[in-house]
C-alpha cells in the first residue's frame, strides 16, 4: 500500500461529461487502484526495474503500452508517474526515448488520446514482441453469458468495458499466453482481476505454463456496483518474465507465440 501522498497531477476530467459517459467506461475505482499500484511500485523502486537500458534491450525505446484504454486516465497517470519518479533517476544524456500506445476497441475512447492509439482487439495488428516493457490492463472482468460478451463486443457497445464471459477472464485468458513474448526482458505486466476471476490460478497457470512470475501488488475492498453486480474486492496482478532465455523444444522456443490471437468467435 501507498504510504507517501501522491506527487502525481490531479488530472483533467473535463472531457468526462455525461453523454461521453455514454459511450465510453468512466474512470472509477477499479481505474484509480490501478493508477494507486503503478504509482505504490514506482515510489518503492521497484517500476524502475522495467526500465534497465541492458545492451540486449531490442530497441532503443521504451514501450509502454494500455490494452483498453477507456477514458485515458491510467495511460494519462503512468505517464506522470514515469516522469516523476522513473525517468529522472535516469543519466543524462538519455538517448532513450518512451513511446506510450493505447488500444480499444471503442474508437470513441480513443478519440480524446493524443497518444498513439489504435482500436484494435488486445494488440491485434501490432508488433510489439519483446519490445513492451510495461504492459497494463484493466479487462472486461464481470462474469456473463459469453453472448452477451459477444454481443457488446461486436456493437461496440459500453457493456464491452465489463461483459467477461465465463468467469470474466475471456480476453484475459487469449492474452496470457502471449505476454511472455510480448514483454522485453525486464518488462512487467499489470493486470487487473476481481475475486471471482480466480487469480490465484492465473498466476499458477502463468507459472507453470507461460514463464511469468506474478504477485498480487495490491488488492482492495471497495463495494462497486458494476452492471448489476456488486464487486467487493480488487486484486491487481503484476507479472515479468521469469527467464528471458526461452527452453528450445523440438525446434520450437516453449513460450512463444504464433503471430496473431485466436479469432474470438
Ligand atoms: C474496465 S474498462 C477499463 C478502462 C480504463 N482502462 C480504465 O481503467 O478506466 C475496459 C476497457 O477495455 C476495452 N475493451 C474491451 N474489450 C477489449 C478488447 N478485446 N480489446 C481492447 N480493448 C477492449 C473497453 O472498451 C474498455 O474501454
Amino acid at each position: 500500500m501507498k504510504n507517501k501522498p501522491s506527487k502525481i497531477p490531479r488530472l483533467s476530467l473535463d472531457h468526462v461529461t455525461k453523454e461521453y459517459a455514454k459511450d465510453v467506461y468512466e474512470p472509477s475505482a477499479d481505474t484509480y487502484l490501478l493508477v494507486d499500484a503503478i504509482e505504490s511500485d514506482a515510489m518503492t523502486g521497484r517500476l524502475n526495474k522495467c526500465f534497465t537500458k541492458s545492451d540486449s534491450k531490442t530497441s532503443n525505446a521504451f514501450h509502454i503500452v494500455e490494452i483498453g484504454c477507456g477514458s485515458g486516465v491510467v495511460i494519462t497517470s503512468v505517464y506522470h508517474i514515469l516522469q516523476q519518479y522513473v525517468f529522472p533517476t535516469f543519466e543524462k544524456p538519455n538517448y532513450f526515448v518512451s513511446e506510450f500506445i493505447v488500444t480499444d476497441i471503442n474508437a470513441k475512447a480513443l478519440g480524446w488520446s493524443q497518444l498513439t492509439c489504435v482500436q484494435t482487439t488486445l494488440l491485434e495488428s501490432l508488433e510489439l514482441d519483446q519490445r513492451i516493457d510495461l504492459l497494463i490492463f484493466n479487462p472486461p472482468y464481470v462474469a456473463t453469458e459469453l453472448s452477451e460478451l459477444e454481443r457488446a463486443h461486436n456493437e461496440r457497445q459500453l457493456a464491452a468495458a465489463w461483459a467477461g464471459g465465463p468467469n470474466g477472464t475471456f480476453w484475459i485468458d487469449i492474452l496470457l499466453p502471449c505476454v511472455s513474448t510480448l514483454l522485453s526482458k525486464d518488462g512487467a505486466f499489470y493486470l487487473v482481476t476481481i475475486a471471482s476471476n480466480n487469480p490465484y490460478h492465473i498466476l499458477q497457470v502463468m507459472k507453470t505454463q507461460f514463464h511469468l512470475f506474478g504477485t498480487i501488488t495490491f488488492f482492495f475492498f471497495f463495494p462497486f456496483q458494476l452492471a448489476k453486480q456488486k464487486i467487493e474486492k480488487f486484486l491487481i496482478l503484476n507479472m515479468s518474465v521469469q527467464k528471458r532465455n526461452f527452453v528450445i523444444a523440438n525446434g520450437k522456443r516453449k513460450g512463444e507465440r504464433k503471430k496473431g490471437y485466436p479469432t474470438p468467435f
